[in-house]
C-alpha cells in the first residue's frame, strides 16, 4: 500500500492455529469444521444462523448426497498457517500485524479444559511472534469458562509474554456480558497488567430478527454487517451504564469495526441517560460521560470500508480522535471472491482508500493530514501498543 516513512500495522487480523482447528473438527455442535461433498475445503461453522444450513447438508451427506447448500466457510490455508500470513502482509504492504484467535475463542470450552487449552493456544502465538520477532505481536486469548483463579493465573501469564499486547474478548464475559460485577477483578488485573481489551463481536442478534427469508436468500451479510456491529454497540454501553469505566480508569478498549454503531449513538446514549427518570432518581447515572469515556479509555480501529463510518470514528473520539484509530483487515475473514486469494484483497484495500478519503490526504503527503493518515495507518499502533522489539536478526 505505501504509506510513506511510516510503518503499516494491522491490529484486526486473526489466526485458528492449528490445535484450535483440531479442537473444532472434533466437535458436534458449532463452532465446528466438517467436511462436505461438493466442498474442495472443509467447512468452518461458526454462526447461530448458519445451524439450519448445517443439519440440511448433514442430513444430505448422510444420504450419501451432495448438499443443495454448503453450510460456513470453506476452511482454507489462510486461518491456519503462518507462511500464509506473512504473504498476505507481504502482497499488501504490512509490516506489523497484532493477531489473535478469532470467534468465538475459548468461549465454548468446559471450566476445566479452558485454563490448560489457554496457555497452550496463547503459547503458540507467542511462538509465532518470535519467529518473525518485530513483525508480530499479538492478543492473548482468556479461558473465560475457567474458575477466576484460573483467569486472573491467565493473565498473568500472559502478560509477561514479550509479545503479548493485550486480550481478544467477546461480550459474553462470564456468561451474563460484560457489565457483569463478577468481571471487575478480570478488568482490574487486565488493567494494572497494561494489557489493552480487543473487544471483538460473535453472537450478533438473536436469529427471528432476520426474518424468515434470510436463510435462503441473504447469505451472512445481515448477521455480520449488521448483528456484529449491534452486538459491540451493546456490550460496551453496559459496561458503560454499569460504571466499569469509572470503576476501572485504567481499562483501555479497543472496540473491532470501528465501535460498531456506537460513534454513530454515542449522542442519543447522552440523550437518553439525561432523560432518565429512574437513572436519575437512583442516583446510578455514570460519572464520565460517553463521549469522555470514547475519547480516554476506548480506541477504535478503522475496519468499517467507508470514510463515512471513519469521519463518525474520528469525530466521536475526541479533539484527538485521529490518534486513537488503528487500520484492520479481518483477514483471514473476506478473502476475494472473483479473484485470486494469493492476490490483492478488497476488503484491505477498502480500508486503505477509506482511512485517505476520510483525510482527504495521499500515503506519504508532507501534511498535516497526512500525518494523520500515517498515524492511523500504523504510528498509532505502535504508539498505543509499544510495538517496538529491540533485537531481532
Ligand atoms: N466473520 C467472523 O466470524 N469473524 C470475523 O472476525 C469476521 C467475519
Ligand atoms: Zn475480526
Amino acid at each position: 500500500m505505501g504509506f510513506g516513512d511510516g510503518k503499516v500495522v494491522d491490529i484486526h487480523t486473526h489466526m485458528y492455529p492449528p490445535e484450535y482447528v483440531k479442537i473444532l473438527e472434533s466437535r458436534t455442535s458449532i463452532p465446528l469444521v466438517r467436511s462436505f461433498p461438493g466442498s474442495p475445503d472443509p467447512r468452518l461453522i461458526l454462526l447461530d444462523t448458519e445451524v439450519p444450513i448445517l443439519e440440511e447438508a448433514e442430513a444430505a451427506k448422510a444420504r450419501g448426497e451432495t448438499p443443495a447448500n454448503i453450510p460456513g466457510r470453506p476452511l482454507t490455508k489462510h486461518y491456519s498457517s503462518l507462511n500464509q500470513k506473512m504473504h498476505f502482509m507481504e502482497t499488501h504492504e504490512i509490516d506489523i500485524s497484532v493477531v489473535s484467535l478469532a470467534n468465538p475463542w475459548l468461549d465454548f470450552l468446559s471450566a476445566s479444559e479452558a485454563g490448560p487449552i489457554a496457555e497452550s493456544i496463547n503459547a503458540d502465538f507467542s511462538r509465532m511472534c518470535e519467529e518473525k520477532c518485530g513483525r508480530l505481536f499479538f492478543f492473548a486469548a482468556l479461558p473465560l469458562t475457567a474458575p477466576r483463579d484460573v483467569i486472573l493465573a491467565s493473565i498473568a501469564h500472559v502478560s509477561n509474554l514479550p509479545y503479548c499486547r493485550g486480550v481478544i474478548l467477546g461480550t459474553s464475559g462470564l456468561g451474563k456480558g460484560l457489565d457483569d460485577p463478577d468481571l471487575l477483578p478480570v478488568f482490574h488485573a487486565l488493567a494494572d497488567a497494561r494489557l489493552m481489551i480487543f473487544l471483538h463481536p460473535h453472537y450478533g442478534l438473536p436469529n427471528e430478527v432476520w426474518g424468515p427469508r434470510a436463510k435462503e436468500n441473504y447469505g451472512h451479510v445481515l448477521p455480520l454487517a449488521l448483528g456484529f456491529p449491534m452486538e459491540t454497540t451493546i456490550a460496551v454501553t453496559r459496561m458503560y451504564l454499569a460504571g466499569v469505566f469509572d470503576q476501572v480508569p485504567k481499562l483501555n478498549m479497543l472496540l473491532a469495526h470501528s465501535g460498531g454503531t456506537l460513534p454513530f449513538l454515542v449522542g442519543r446514549i447522552e440523550s437518553c441517560i439525561l432523560h432518565d427518570g429512574h437513572l436519575h432518581s437512583a442516583g446510578t447515572k455514570p460519572k464520565k460521560t460517553i463521549w469522555e469515556v470514547l475519547s480516554s479509555q476506548i480506541y477504535l480501529d478503522a475496519v468499517v470500508y467507508s470514510d463515512v463510518g471513519l469521519k463518525a470514528a474520528v469525530q466521536a473520539s475526541g479533539p484527538e480522535g485521529h490518534e486513537r484509530l488503528m487500520f484492520g483487515t479481518d483477514h483471514p475473514f473476506f478473502p476475494p471472491l472473483g479473484s485470486d486469494e494469493e492476490g490483492e484483497w478488497e476488503s484491505v484495500t477498502w480500508n486503505g482508500a477509506a482511512v485517505r478519503k476520510a483525510f482527504g490526504a495521499e500515503d506519504g503527503e508532507d501534511s498535516e493530514e497526512g500525518k494523520k493518515v500515517r498515524g492511523v495507518m500504523g504510528a498509532n499502533a505502535v504508539r498505543v501498543l509499544n510495538l517496538r522489539r529491540d533485537g531481532c536478526r
